[in-house]
This record gives C-alpha cells, structure tokens and sequence, in this order.
C-alpha cells in the first residue's frame, strides 16, 4: 500500500486552512461535518465561509499564511492553489510536525483525503492514490448505490445493543454469532426499512432468549475455491470465507482466493500434491471434526469443486457420522473454467453431443477406466490429473480406435495469471507433455472440440517453433 488508510477523530480539534477559494470551501464542509475547530487564514473568501464565520461554526482570519500559523495544529491543509504559497504550507507544516495535505498536490503532503461515502457513524474511504480521481468517483458512486440509505441508522441501532449484548454473551465466539444472525436476519431489514420499533422487540427477545451457559456449536463449510481466479468464486463462498474461524485449505487454492480469508481467521494448510500427501486424509478429517466441536466456524476450502475429484465426498460423510454439522458449497470445477477461459465449449451441436470428466490416476496407479467408451467419436474427454500418465492414457484411446487426428489440448494454469493453453493431436501427446514441459495442475482435454481452444494466445506468448507446429 502507498497510503495506510486511516479514520482520523477530528472533534474539537484545532485545523488550520490556508486559502479560502472553492477548493477551501469543499474541505471545510467536510472538517465542519467531522466537528473540527476550523481556522480559515486567506485575504479574502467566498460567502459560503464568511457565512459561516458570521455564524461562529468557523473563524476566518482576513490576511496571509504566517509558518507559524501550523504550531499547535491538528491537522494542516493547504488550498491557495498557488504553488509558492501551498509549498510555503507544506513546509512549515512539516517543519512543525503536523500532518498536511495540498490539495491537487499530494506529492507536496502528508496524507491524502479519500473520495468518501458517509453513511455515519459508517463511513467508506477510496482512494486510487492519486492514480485516478474519475476512477475514485465512479467507485463511490457504484458502492453509494449499493448501501441501503438508512444504514447509519442501522449501525446506531447494533451499537445501542452492544452493552446488552456483552453481558448476556461473555464469549467472544457467541457474541460474534449473534451478530452476523442479526445482520444477516430479519432485525436487521426491520431497521433498514424503518421498522425500528419492532426491531427494538424483537432485538430484545433474542437477547433474553440465551443464558450464559448456552453451548456454541461448530459448523463445517466444504467450499470449492474455483480453478484459481478469486473472481470465479461464488458469493456463498466468499460469505463463508469471511465468516470463518478457522480455513484448511490445500496446494490448489490460488493466492487470490486466500486473500479474501477474514483477516483474524486461523489459516490451516495441508498441502496435497499427488505424490505427496502432507497429512492424510484422516488426518485432515480429524482436524475438521476437532475445530468443529470446538465450536468454531471451519471453511474446508478446495480447488475446484468439492464433489468433482476432491475426496470432498469422504469428509461430508466422516463429518457427518461424527454429528457435525456439515454443508458443501460448489465450486467452479477447473473442467469448465478452463474451457472457458481457453475458448473451447465442452459440447457443441456440430462436435461433441456428451463430456465425460475422467481422473488420469486410480487409487492404485492406472485409472478403472472403460476405454472402449472413452474411445467413441464426437465426444469430449477431460482428463484431471493425467499429465504423467498422459502418454499411456493416448495409447489406450488409440488402441480402443480413436482417430489419432482427434484435437487435443492441454491447459495448464487455467483461469490464472500464468495459464497456458497447448493444442494439437492426440497422435501428439508425447511430444506435446514433454516438449512444451507442461506443469501441474493441468487438465487434457480430447475430442473434437479442442481444436476451438484458442491456441493463439499461447503461440503468440510462447513463439516457440516447435509448439506452433502441433496447434492449430
Ligand atoms: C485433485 S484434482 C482436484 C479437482 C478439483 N476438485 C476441481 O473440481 O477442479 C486436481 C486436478 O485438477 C486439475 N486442475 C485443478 N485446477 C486446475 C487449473 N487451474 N488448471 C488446470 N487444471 C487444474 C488438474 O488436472 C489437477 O491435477
């Protein structure tokens, strides 16, 4: 971050403005509303600040910036618009140790004011650092017309109950449920659509309704984390991802999906490569219905999705013979992620009328597989985890009589920054897997569709000669 963004308590505080032009008046009405003391210093003003001298809200002194005006100062801003004086500003700003801001100039201060969405006592700040105020206004107005219009009201109503709610729930864990029922919930939409009495009733029979003693029981989220772009996400997940205690979470799960893991949650990683299983799969069972009767909130969180080639199956059911209580929200299967986002629909009414998904590797190496079915034109095979088995997984579809023209490619990385997407035939395979030395994860897809993948992407990134002549 080029700016740590932080709430500044302006009440009473003495803030000096040096200038009092259009860009003065725009500030001042923010330090009035954040109930600052305000010092306007400038030789002449507008009638919106002689207004509000005249009313006593702020007390303009008629002459020009004196350095020493800064001593004492909370907080300094500078809006002359001229560049000798607002330098002049700046200095003896930073001369006396008082954080300052040049309006038009943040290179010449110290902080920055943020395009601001005030709901209060909820207030949003956004900033592109300077890199694009258009961009900052759009984004306000995007999140202005997301947030319900009485949402300070809301936020008055939650704060009114805290003491309540302290000591009718000691725990941190408990008072932490209660809250996120009660926004999530019906009290919540009483508040926001003006029903505060009945909210008030309602707030106070779930209050009075717990004892103390009441035991927190746990939950457990089996969540598909999608291929890799954090975008690909579902809402659902990302709702379970900020309410979570605790996150265990494998080697398939992208940088951006962890990212937006609430930040106090305990993050648990359990790395899985096919070869190498960090902790075994009872184990990680074990750990899931641990956390769980300990009564936190646990996310399971897995590439793809749970129910496709992700033992997602054994952990609801372990989960669920323990008596914990266990949901599974889907993710995007890297199947259809990487389709799209290489360009190469699974089906097609001219190529491909089924897709079968298939794991490269059986529990005892080779995979129990019917290739003679496998092998029938005009369909589509994707092939999980079969990139060290590839050679003979094309030998079995040749041998079952598929064409060796049939279209192949292999997509490496879907859906993430660094995806590269490898086309040619299946007669290829070989020289494809080794030439173009294809990393995990990828997936093989076969049939006749590949031959839509758009290739050109990777011929124009790679340029490598001996690719260009296996893609299409
Ligand atoms: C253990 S399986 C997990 C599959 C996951 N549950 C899903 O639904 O995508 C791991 C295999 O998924 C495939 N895979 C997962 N993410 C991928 C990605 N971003 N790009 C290509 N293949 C991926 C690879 O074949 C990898 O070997």
């Amino acid at each position: 971050m080029e700016n740590l963004p932080l709430f500044f308590r302006l009440r009473a505080k003495p803030v000096l403005l040096v200038g009092a032009g259009a860009a003065a008046v725009a500030k001042c009405r923010l330090l009035l509303a954040a109930g600052a003391e305000v010092r306007v210093v400038a030789p002449n003003c507008l009638d919106a600040i002689r207004d509000w001298n005249a009313a006593g809200k702020l007390r303009w002194e008629r002459r020009t910036f004196d350095p020493a005006d800064t001593l004492g100062m909370t907080l300094v801003i500078g809006a002359t618009g001229r560049d000798d004086i607002d330098t002049a500003v700046a200095e003896a700003a930073r001369w006396a140790g008082v954080p300052v801001n040049i309006v038009d100039r943040p290179e010449l201060g110290t902080f920055i004011f943020p395009s601001i969405v005030d709901r209060s006592p909820v207030t949003i700040g956004i900033s592109t650092n300077g890199a694009s105020p258009v961009l900052a206004r759009r984004l306000r107005e995007q999140i202005e017309s997301l947030l319900p219009a009485n949402l300070g009201s809301l936020a008055r109503f939650l704060q009114s109950f805290r003491g309540a709610v302290k000591a009718k729930f000691p725990s941190f864990e408990s008072r932490r449920r209660l809250w996120e029922e009660v926004v999530d919930g019906p009290i919540a939409r009483d508040v926001l659509a003006g029903r505060e009495p009945a909210a008030r009733d309602a707030m106070l029979s779930r209050i009075n309704r717990r004892r103390d003693s009441e035991p927190v029981t746990g939950h457990v989220d089996i969540v598909g984390a999608g291929p890799g772009d954090p975008d690909l996400l579902t809402i659902k997940a990302l709702r379970a991802l900020q309410d979570a205690d605790v996150v265990v979470h494998d080697r398939l799960v992208g940088d951006g999906v962890l990212a937006l893991i609430r930040r106090d949650a305990e993050r648990i990683y359990i790395g899985k490569a096919r070869s190498n299983h960090s902790v075994p799969q009872d184990q990680i069972n074990e750990l899931l219905v641990e956390h769980a009767r300990a009564g936190r909130r646990v996310v399971r969180l897995k590439g793809g999705d749970p129910f496709v080639f992700g033992r997602g199956g054994e952990e609801l059911e372990r989960l669920r013979a323990a008596g914990v209580s266990a949901a599974v929200i889907p993710g995007i299967t890297a199947a259809t992620g990487c389709a799209a986002s290489a360009g190469l629909p699974l089906t097609h009414r001219d190529h491909a009328s089924a897709v079968t998904f298939v794991t490269g590797h059986g529990v005892d190496g080779e995979p129990d597989v019917d290739w003679a079915a496998m092998a029938q034109p005009r369909q589509t095979l994707v092939v999980y985890m079969g990139v060290s088995r590839a050679e003979s997984l094309a030998r079995q579809l040749l041998v079952h009589g598929r064409s060796p023209e049939t279209p192949i490619a292999i997509i490496e990385n879907g859906t993430r920054a660094n995806e590269r997407v490898v086309t040619g035939t299946l007669a290829s395979v070989p020289d494809l897997v080794h030439g173009a030395q294809v990393g995990a994860p990828a997936l093989i897809v076969v049939g006749e569709v590949a031959a839509l993948a758009d290739a050109a992407r990777d011929l124009a990134l790679n340029g490598n000669p001996q690719l260009a002549a296996t893609a299409v």
